[in-house]
């Protein structure tokens, strides 16, 4: 076997901190068994399980028992406020078109339209509480008409007529119909609607809306579009009802429920903000300025591209995220951030940071990754060569492991509570190469330092080429307590 073409020099040598991996493929992560472990560690350990039991049966159990809707206590809420705002009227009500007995119930329909070119069109509730389906999809025909059905399942007679489909008006403009319930209150009177819009095709290409709004407690709501239309504005609402947008193309998206769960795949030009509580949300988001997603007693998961501004945050749960960050490679003032953070749950993170200029050098990035009894996991397969970097990332009570692209230049820390151990992993793999081609090889400069109460630390720079000039601008930091932390450079 021949030597290595480019092996790392390393100075400041402390056996028992550098890793070398002589073949990267086969050593794991964690390469020690997590037993035996002196007392005082299982000891903590314990109090950790015994801490993690109690936020279980203190936090996350009533939050789940909360998931379970309280219908009675509901529908009396909802009894004595309208939800309608101020400054919608009720215009013209389209009476029940169809009206059929089935074996348990009455189904009847209605059907009315409004115009794709309105400033705002919205889809509100009002009245008593019912459960359903708000649908949203493209057909086939060409038309400046938007049509709007409505399927109303109920016990008797009296709850279709006291419920009624009306065309809705703002002061500010706009077209909206609204679903308004005024039979006598039961629930058990079961009566559920199913609203299908279906939008036209536009004879220029895309069909372009402007405000698309609904807010639609208890109804799940789903949009289903490919490609072919786009949102000025996106605003959809709901309350313990899941929300489901595929293929969205907007400018500005929000999507807010409660206790349920939201999924989607949607580009959004200017902003995208989604939100719910006590339920998961994943999907595909993208947008170039700020993607912000926000839950809690629930997981995140799925693909988040930005070249301003991500934010991932829930608590009592995972967050598994693949995030593909860019930046003009310029102005160091317009930082690319990316905020992950939750407690009591892992953090999986798969994270490239990319220079949009045409050399793919550069680059300004802010990441922080945080959270608490869980281990925090990040890899890091392109970093931009001479990005300026930060990475805080940390967790507690558990393990903590940080893979970096070789491309990355800068200093180091990494640190974990006494009777725990740090790995600085110098990835001494054969292929490890120059990633501006220039020949130049890697660096490492590891630095002792005592860490806080005696604990474990690592701490040093990481560069490519010869003297102090190209020590490069990153900066990494990487910490847990009662756990390991490993750093790959
Ligand atoms: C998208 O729009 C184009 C042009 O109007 C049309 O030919 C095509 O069928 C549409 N595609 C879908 C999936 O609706
Ligand atoms: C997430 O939402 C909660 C409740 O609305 C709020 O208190 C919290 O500040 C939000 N977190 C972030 C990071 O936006
Ligand atoms: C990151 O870059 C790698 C190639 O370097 C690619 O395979 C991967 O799909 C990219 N995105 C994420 C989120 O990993
Ligand atoms: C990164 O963002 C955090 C806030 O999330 C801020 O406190 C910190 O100063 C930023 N770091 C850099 C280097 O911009
Ligand atoms: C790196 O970016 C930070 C802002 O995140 C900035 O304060 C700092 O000056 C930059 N460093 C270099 C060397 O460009």
């Amino acid at each position: 076997m021949g030597a290595p073409e480019s092996q790392p020099q390393i100075r400041n040598y402390i056996p028992g901190q550098i890793v070398y991996i002589p073949n990267p493929e086969l050593v794991p992560l964690y390469p020690t068994p997590l037993w035996p472990r002196p007392l005082f560690g299982f000891f903590i350990r314990l109090v950790t399980l015994v801490f993690v039991c109690w936020v279980t049966i203190k936090v996350i159990i009533p939050a789940a028992l909360r998931v379970s809707i309280p219908w009675s206590r509901i529908d009396k809420d909802y009894d004595t406020h309208m939800v309608l705002p101020s400054d919608v009227k009720v215009n013209d009500c389209a009476g029940w078109e169809t009206r059929e007995e089935g074996w348990y119930n009455i189904i009847a329909t209605t059907s009315l339209q409004l115009p794709v070119d309105s400033e705002r069109l919205f889809f509100l509730r009002d009245g008593r509480v019912m459960d359903g389906s708000f649908t949203v999809v493209q057909g086939d025909s060409i038309s400046d008409k938007i049509d709007v059905e409505v399927i109303l399942t109920a016990k008797n007679d009296g709850l279709v007529d006291g419920t009624q489909v009306c065309f809705l008006s703002r002061e500010t403009g706009g077209h909206g119909v609204g679903i308004l319930a005024e039979y006598p209150r039961h629930w058990n009177n079961g009566v559920s609607v199913g609203i299908v819009v279906t939008l036209p095709q536009s004879p220029h290409g895309k069909l372009a809306l402007k405000t698309f709004e609904s807010h639609l407690p208890f109804i799940r709501q789903s949009l289903t579009l490919d490609d072919n239309v786009t949102f000025q504005k996106l605003d959809i609402s709901g309350e313990f009802s899941t929300i489901a947008a595929e293929g969205i193309f907007a400018d500005q998206v929000m999507l807010k429920t409660t206790n349920a769960a939201i999924s989607g795949s949607i580009e959004a030009s200017e902003s995208l903000s989604i939100s719910t509580t006590n339920a998961k949300i994943s999907g595909k988001f993208t947008s170039p300025k700020s993607l912000d997603i926000n839950t809690s007693n629930g997981p995140i998961s799925g693909r988040f591209w930005s070249s301003d501004f991500i934010s991932l945050s829930t608590e009592n749960a995972h967050i598994d995220a693949d995030v593909d960050l860019f930046h003009d490679g310029v102005s160091d003032e317009k930082v690319t951030t990316l905020k992950i953070r939750t407690t009591n749950g892992a953090i999986d993170g798969t994270i490239n940071t990319t220079s949009l200029l045409p050399t793919g050098l550069g680059g300004s990035f802010n990441i922080s990754a945080i959270t608490t009894n869980g281990k925090n996991t990040l890899k890091f397969p392109t970093i931009s060569p001479r990005a300026n970097l930060s990475l805080t990332a940390s967790t507690q009570a558990a393990a903590i492991a940080v893979e970096l692209d070789e491309a990355y230049e800068g200093d180091f820390n990494v640190q974990t509570s006494r009777w725990e151990k740090v790995d600085v992993v110098v990835w001494r793999n054969p292929r490890v190469s120059d990633p501006e081609g220039r020949g130049r090889q890697r660096h490492v400069d590891l630095m002792r330092g005592g860490g806080g109460g005696g604990g474990e630390r690592g701490a040093g720079r990481v560069w490519w080429g010869e003297g102090d000039g190209g020590k490069g601008k990153g900066k990494v930091d990487v910490r847990t307590s009662y756990g390991r932390a490993t750093l790959v450079v």
